[in-house]
């Protein structure tokens, strides 16, 4: 980093004063301090300073310590130890900052330093022949991952080359800086892998889980069916123990008291365990539910296979009156008969996470096998459920599901040179 001292006399300007707009703010600005503790807006009326001007000038750091009441050196020191203080003219149009620290440096500054040298100037610090452009060499700007980087004013430019650098600042010269995007220059998603997202890749579900809220053991079992004359609520159906806020499906049934967020969380998991009045399971607890236990059980009535021994297909509107209280919730409607037999690690399959296998499971897919016969309606039906048009075809599970059938993670190896996931 070069001495850093003022500009030559030649270039000082005699006087300075703020703009009436920057005059007031800078008044507003000093009046947040304390009395006595006004100097500690040294540096935003640097800032602003030189925001107005472009540069900090002598006649700059005279004002500002004339306005705080500081000794001039005081100021000075300032501006003169902080490097985000230019204490030279700087082009009118862009000053280029060139990061040369370690990161940018590996990535190729040395030739974004040599554009600088033969576009703008040899030296930093000094204009181009029409006072429009400078440059200087900086430390580290913080976005080192897409390295080699520039800022200029407000903006960096990242993911250099050289010859982007050079159209860059020849769009600069000629006024053109709305034709240049800042940020990163070639195709990534801001700083993610210039190579592709490895991790995260699912795409976020368009619907999120509708929170179920905690019920105490003997809140009632179903909602009543469509037509039913609806229940009064009875003293026994009444939960004990839930605060209002937390139950928004039960207001206006009596709450006698609140109880902690671990006591709920156990009555919910005694509810669930219980059965309801007709011995089938509580469906009120299992609004929002994934697991395929529960759906799988549904729909084909614990059987899992069709009249041919292979997998059932079969639509929701077959069966409505077992799917129809799950989707009357706005969980997952199972579309398909899970297998049976143990379910398949479906996170094998490039492009299904966690959140995907959970919502699969809840329509029925469990195997790979499975997957494997899926026609392209089936894929259409998964996708549609899944909100995600597309992706399994362009993610090629039928192809990732058949090689996984056969032969396992080795088959999944040979057919594509590489482990799942
Ligand atoms: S090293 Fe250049 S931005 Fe960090």
């Amino acid at each position: 980093m070069s001495v850093r001292r003022l500009a030559e006399e030649s270039v000082q300007p005699a006087s300075f004063a703020f703009t009436a707009e920057n005059q007031a703010w800078a008044e507003k600005r000093i009046g947040l301090y304390p009395a006595g503790r006004q100097q500690s807006a040294v540096i935003p009326l640097l800032m602003r300073a030189q925001e107005q001007d472009g540069w900090v000038t002598r006649a700059t750091i005279e004002k500002i310590a004339e306005m705080l009441g500081m000794p001039y050196i005081r100021v000075l020191e300032v501006a003169t130890f902080y490097t985000q203080f230019q204490l030279q003219p700087v082009g009118t149009r862009a000053h280029v900052q060139v990061c040369g620290t370690t990161p940018c440096m590996l990535r190729g500054a040395e030739a974004l330093i040599e554009v600088c040298k033969s576009k703008i100037h040899h030296d930093p610090h000094h204009l181009n022949e029409d006072g429009t452009l400078s440059w200087e060499e900086v430390e580290c700007a913080g976005a080192c991952v897409n390295a080699p980087m520039v800022a200029i004013f407000q903006d960096t430019y990242e993911d250099l080359t050289p010859e982007r650098l050079e159209e860059i600042i020849d769009a600069l010269h000629a006024g053109r800086a709305d034709t240049i995007k800042p940020g990163t220059q070639i195709d990534r998603l801001n700083a993610a892998p210039a190579s592709g997202l490895v991790v995260l890749t699912e795409e976020p579900t368009a619907k999120r889980e509708k929170f179920v809220p905690p019920l105490a053991p003997d809140a009632p079992a179903a909602a009543p069916a469509a037509g039913a004359a609806p229940q009064a609520p009875t003293t026994a159906a009444q939960p004990k123990n839930i605060a209002p806020e937390a139950a928004p499906a039960l207001k206006g049934t009596p709450v006698e008291a609140k109880v902690s967020t671990a006591q709920a969380e156990k009555d919910r998991k005694d509810a669930s365990a219980s059965a309801g009045a007709d011995g089938k399971p509580n469906t009120a607890m299992r609004e929002g539910a994934t697991g395929a236990e529960s759906s799988a059980g549904k729909v084909d009535g614990g059987k899992g296979v069709g009249s041919d021994n292979k997998p059932a297909v079969v639509a929701a509107s077959d069966n409505p009156k077992e799917v129809t209280p799950n989707a009357e919730k706005g969980g997952v409607t199972p579309i398909f008969v899970a297998p049976a037999g143990a379910a398949d690690d479906l996170k094998l399959i490039s492009g299904v996470g966690p959140v995907i296998e959970s919502k699969l499971n809840a329509l029925g897919v469990t195997r790979y096998d499975q997957v494997a016969d899926f026609s392209d309606e089936d894929f259409a039906k998964v996708e549609a459920a899944l909100s995600f048009p597309g992706r399994a075809q362009r993610d090629n599970w039928k192809g990732q599901a058949e090689a996984l059938a056969k032969g396992g993670i080795e088959e999944y190896r040979r057919v594509f040179g590489k482990d799942p996931r």
